[in-house]
């Protein structure tokens, strides 16, 4: 079996009328992805040395959303102005692929879930033929809407028919075209030539080539099942691809060594990394760059958007962090908010109810209670008391506090910003610290606490000779 050299084109420029949206189809969103970016990445993967998405409606938007998910990809676009059909959307990635010769892979931006090792047997298909042609074709006991596969005698593949062309005998056929083909260039380009479109739709169809195949050389098929093949029409239907997208990234992560506690409520973008020997509770969701160590436990209803949680630490439930990075051994929540910016050293303590944002919290420093830290440098070995918070923006600016190592902050204290408190300094509870505190000072601003004896006895006695009868 020769190998050739692999090029795909992604046909991404439908308006996908039926998801009722503003925004283009293939950039809506499946498992922190947007659609077209499924079939992009497994034509890369396969190897494919160019890769042309073919758009239009909202090309501008799409281009720019595939050009920031694969930046130093062989990628490129061209653009379909008019929707005249799928032989002419293939036709417009001609001028991308001058001079390239070998398998040309032809996959819908709209079609998410098909894996790589289905196209590796189309490719292989496509080579043990010989021939000009490979396509994928799947039983489907409701054909409707699909174009049907025709067969000849000898079970040789002859043509495929569209349903609003088909006769009623056509339409009985449950033998569908996927939509998914591997061509040879050389042949592509030409039969694309030739197609017209003398059709019910007045397109022109690129499932005219596959006639044009059968002329020249055995068309090769291979079965896939339908769950693979679907594409997303509508909103229901990106839903129940999703599903299944879903348990397949779960199977793979508990495959992998990790576990989850209830995958059927645990939801993984595609992309995310998480090492052996971690546990997810249930209702945890790991979005977008997220990238979870070994070892590491994420507690129930806890939400982490492209954030990084390092080995052997312990995100207890309902934690939210977005734009975080966890060192290893750390300990976060229950209830904390990491907001972006947030960066934990090893062996940091962010307990409940403590939100930080731009801040640095170096190792084994501990935040345990009830405390709002934001644009901080905080040294290691740290102990943030219960309620404090740094008063960090005054209006209309923002400004850093600035901790040293050692520092201990009593309960209750405010730090307002721009501030500096050196190494091992000592602030006293309830204090708000407006001036800098040097390396090991104690620093107090609150009021001196008055006693005055017997005074609550001698007020209640007071107040009950007032009391009124009632
Ligand atoms: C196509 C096939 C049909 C197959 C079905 C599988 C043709 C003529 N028919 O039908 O045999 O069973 O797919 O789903 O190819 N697109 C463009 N530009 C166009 C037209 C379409 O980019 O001018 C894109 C669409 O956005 C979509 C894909 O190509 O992603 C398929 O187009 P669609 O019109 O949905 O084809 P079907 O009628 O479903
Ligand atoms: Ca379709």
């Amino acid at each position: 079996m020769t190998t050739q050299a692999i090029a795909a084109v992604v046909l991404c420029a439908g308006k996908g009328t039926r998801m009722k949206s503003d925004r283009a189809k293939v950039l809506h969103p499946l498992l922190g992805r947007p659609l077209a970016y499924y079939p992009v990445s497994r034509a890369l993967s396969l190897g494919a040395q160019s890769v042309v998405a073919v758009v239009g409606h909202q090309g501008a938007e799409v281009t720019r959303s595939l050009t920031s998910l694969f930046p130093q990809e062989p990628l490129s676009f061209a653009t379909q102005a008019q929707q005249r059909g799928t032989g002419d959307a293939v036709a417009a990635a001609r001028g991308a692929l001058t001079g390239f010769q070998g398998a040309v892979l032809i996959l819908y931006g709209d079609v998410p879930l098909l894996t790589s090792e289905t196209l590796k047997r189309l490719l292989d298909a496509f080579h043990a033929s010989k021939g000009v042609l490979a396509m994928i074709t799947c039983r489907q006991s409701n054909p409707t809407g699909y174009g049907r596969i025709l067969r000849g005698p000898a079970g040789q593949v002859t043509g495929v028919v569209e349903e609003k062309d088909a006769t009623a005998q056509q339409k009985a056929l449950t033998e569908i075209n996927a939509g998914i083909y591997v061509a040879d260039a050389r042949f592509l380009w030409g039969a694309l030539e030739k197609l017209t479109p003398q059709n019910a739709q007045g397109e022109l169809y690129l499932t005219d080539i596959v006639a044009q195949a059968a002329g020249v050389g055995a068309v090769a098929t291979i079965d896939v099942d339908a769950t693979e093949t679907a594409g997303v029409n509508d909103r229901a239907e990106l839903a129940e691809r999703a599903e299944v997208l879903r348990a397949r990234i779960n199977l793979a992560h508990l495959r992998s060594g990790v576990t989850l506690l209830h995958p059927a409520s645990t939801f993984i973008d595609e992309g995310v990394e998480i090492g052996p020997e971690t546990t997810l509770g249930p209702n945890v969701s790991l979005h977008g760059a997220t990238n979870i160590g070994a070892g590491v436990t994420i507690g129930q209803g806890s939400v982490l958007t492209n954030s990084t949680v390092g080995d052997g630490s312990d995100v207890k439930p309902y934690s939210v962090l977005d734009e975080a990075v966890v060192g290893p051994r750390c300990h976060v929540g229950p209830f904390a908010r990491l907001r972006p910016g947030t960066r934990l050293d090893e062996g940091v303590h962010v307990g409940n109810f403590v939100e930080t944002k731009k801040a640095h919290l170096r190792h084994g420093t501990k935040a345990s209670h009830l405390t709002y830290l934001g644009d901080a440098e905080i040294g290691s070995n740290c102990n943030i008391g219960a309620g404090t918070i740094t008063c960090n923006y005054d209006g209309v600016n923002k400004h850093l506090t600035t901790l040293g190592n050692d520092v201990f902050i009593g309960s209750d204290s405010q730090l307002v910003a721009p501030v500096t408190v050196g190494d091992g300094a000592f602030v006293a509870a309830g204090s708000t610290i407006t001036e800098d505190v040097p390396a090991q000072a104690l620093a107090m601003s609150r009021a001196p606490q008055v006693v005055k004896e017997g005074w609550a006895e001698r007020r209640r006695k007071v107040l009950a000779g007032l009391k009124k009868d009632t």
